[in-house]
């Protein structure tokens, strides 16, 4: 597997992979399906040339996976502080994928400059807090509570990791 900075040219197989995320109701509160096009303009606000890095994981030139930063808060005091998220293709789920593609935004991070990575992921997503524990994020806690997916409450568990590189 191979993990490198997106392209324009993958937003497809992105949107694939984050509308079967939706769908399944795991990762995260969306709950409409995004378009190609969607995926397009938010390229255009932060995608490669921008601030913040989005990577694709490939196996055998298939995209299996993604990984994308995005921006935590508007105070310049955060600057350094990323939101992250994973995505894996469903029927590749479990096979190293979303390690593989955390891994590579973490290094892509870095070269930015972020000296924080930090999400939050449903407490019943054991495969999402095994990744992030499996690449050096520490859970911070859990908020209870904190939105409804599909009418039903949910906790979500605050994981972060620091850079030390960009810590001075
Ligand atoms: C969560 C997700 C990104 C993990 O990626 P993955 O490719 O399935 O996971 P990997 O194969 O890289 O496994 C990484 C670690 O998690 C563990 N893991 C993966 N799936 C697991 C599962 N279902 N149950 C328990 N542990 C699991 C692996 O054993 C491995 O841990 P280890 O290195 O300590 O053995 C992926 O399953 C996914 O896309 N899920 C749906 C969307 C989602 O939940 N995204 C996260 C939003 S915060």
């Amino acid at each position: 597997m191979l993990t490198r900075p997106a392209s324009p040219a993958d937003a497809e197989a992105i949107t694939e992979i984050y509308n079967q995320g939706i769908e399944d109701r795991i990762g995260t509160f969306e709950t409409e399906p995004r378009t190609v096009e969607q995926i397009l303009a938010w390229f255009d606000a932060v995608g490669p040339l921008g601030r913040f890095p989005i990577v694709v994981t490939e196996d055998e030139g298939r995209i299996v996976a993604y990984a994308a930063t995005s921006a935590y808060h508007s105070r310049a005091c955060y600057r350094g502080i990323a939101e992250f998220s994973v995505y894996v293709a469903r029927d590749r789920r479990g096979q190293g994928a979303g390690r593989a593609a955390l891994t590579g935004l973490i290094e892509a991070a870095t070269k930015a400059g972020f000296w924080k990575l930090l999400s939050r992921v449903f407490a019943e997503n054991v495969a999402s807090r095994r990744t992030c524990a499996a690449v050096g994020f520490r859970e911070v806690g859990t908020n209870l509570k904190h939105a409804k997916l599909d009418s039903a409450w949910r906790d979500v568990v605050v994981v972060e990791r620091l850079i030390e590189e960009n810590i001075d």
